[in-house]
């Protein structure tokens, strides 16, 4: 089964490149089942219910989230009546939302779980302990688990504590694709980092002089994401269903003008 993985989506700019691409991809990858992070695909960042949906409705099974998950308002809503819109499962368990969900896509059993890394980020739970129990206690196929986390060394020692675990662990956050798609020793396909679906010349989606500004004059400034055409980055792993182990990992980035 080949599985299409999207990086974070930014602003309108990310929303409509990956909704007018999404179906030419999938065909393209000959992909089975599609997970995109959809955390900033609002303007202030986060999800709106007609974001989430939009991204839904346009091919994606399940949207995962992030550091940003609550920023909208109606985040609320969505997490609480939509089970594919999944929040990191390290909140404290009264948070609302579920941190994984198990959806049958052809016969197959496929759990996607999102996680928080906490290097950098927000004090919450521990990642490592809240997915080995997720994924231990799940009989899916296949297990699939979005880390959303800043640092590098976090996010290649959570692929190595599941290895043999899960099947795939890719990360998200970052907006910067790595470079490093592989298959563990024990068979999980893992990626550092996805990189983001948004504006091309951009620092992470943010407009670049705001953020140069930032630096050189170091003053607060209000982000805004960049008006500039959009890349999208994902990556395809193949995972063999009867054996949930993953056989082949890579990345892809399409530019702005890049045929599909
Ligand atoms: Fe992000
Ligand atoms: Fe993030």
């Amino acid at each position: 089964m080949k599985i299409l993985v999207i990086g974070d989506v930014v602003g309108d700019r990310g929303t409509d490149m990956v909704c007018d691409n999404l179906e030419k991809l999938k065909k393209k990858y000959s992909a089975d089942f599609c997970i995109v992070n959809g955390e900033n695909a609002c303007s202030a960042n986060g999800i709106s219910r007609k974001k989430a949906e939009m991204i839904l409705d346009c091919g994606a099974d399940v949207v995962t989230l992030g550091n940003h998950s609550f920023r909208q308002k109606d985040a609320y809503t969505i997490l609480a009546h939509n089970e594919r819109v999944i929040r990191p499962i390290n909140y404290p368990p009264e948070t609302v939302g579920k941190g994984f969900v198990i959806v049958e896509k052809n016969g197959v059993k496929i759990l996607v779980a999102n996680a928080l890394g906490r290097v950098y980020l927000e004090n919450v739970d521990c990642p490592f302990r809240a997915l080995k129990g997720a994924l231990e206690n799940n009989d899916a196929d296949i297990k699939i688990v979005d880390f959303h986390a800043e640092a590098t060394s976090e996010k290649r020692a959570l692929g190595f504590f599941l290895d043999g675990i899960a099947s795939v662990v890719f990360g998200t956050h970052t907006h910067v694709q790595t470079s490093d798609a592989q298959v563990l020793p024990r068979g999980t396909g893992y990626l550092t980092d996805v990189g983001m679906s948004g504006p091309h010349h951009s620092c992470l989606g943010v407009e670049k002089n705001i953020v140069i500004d930032r630096f050189v004059k170091c003053s607060p400034a209000r982000f805004e994401f960049a008006d500039s055409s959009a890349r999208i980055d994902g990556a395809i792993f193949t995972v063999d269903e009867k054996t949930g182990k993953c056989e082949n990992a890579e990345i892809f980035s399409i530019l702005p003008g890049d045929a599909i």
